[in-house]
């Protein structure tokens, strides 16, 4: 049912676990299943992810491909990792049943999500630099 990789993963994850010094943090959930995905991201000055960590409560495609997502976008640029889709994880998973291609989608949103964070502190840290000045 499953291929190689996400068994793999699955049982050997290497993105797993929450970040000390993340500055940029994304969940998303599927309503239907249940799962969560929780991406970290510490994304320097020059706007590149220099690491990406994950936590999921959800199945065994779940995890695999949030862990994949994280390899997938590590040493990108927030623009560059906004292009990473879930046919991108299913690829390196080599395969993934219909019915759990959702869990891929999961991932690519929890991306977003995480980016979407970052931005929105950033915004706050101007607003709250320009009330002092
Ligand atoms: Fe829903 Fe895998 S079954 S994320």
């Amino acid at each position: 049912m499953y291929s190689k990789t996400v068994l793999e993963r699955f049982q050997n994850p290497k993105n797993a676990g929450s970040m000390h010094g993340a500055n940029a943090i994304g969940q998303v959930g599927n309503a239907a299943c249940g799962d969560i995905m929780k991406m970290y991201l510490k994304i320097n000055e020059n706007e590149v992810i220099e690491n990406a960590k994950f936590k999921t409560f959800g199945c065994c495609a779940a995890i695999a491909s949030t862990d994949i997502a994280c390899d997938l976008i590590k040493g990108k640029t927030i623009d560059e990792a906004l292009k990473v889709t879930n046919k991108d994880v299913v690829s390196l998973l080599g395969e993934l049943p219909a019915h759990k291609i959702h869990c891929s989608i999961l991932a690519e949103e929890s991306i977003r999500a995480a980016i979407e964070n970052y931005y929105k502190k950033k915004e706050k840290e101007l607003k709250k630099a320009n009330k002092q000045n």
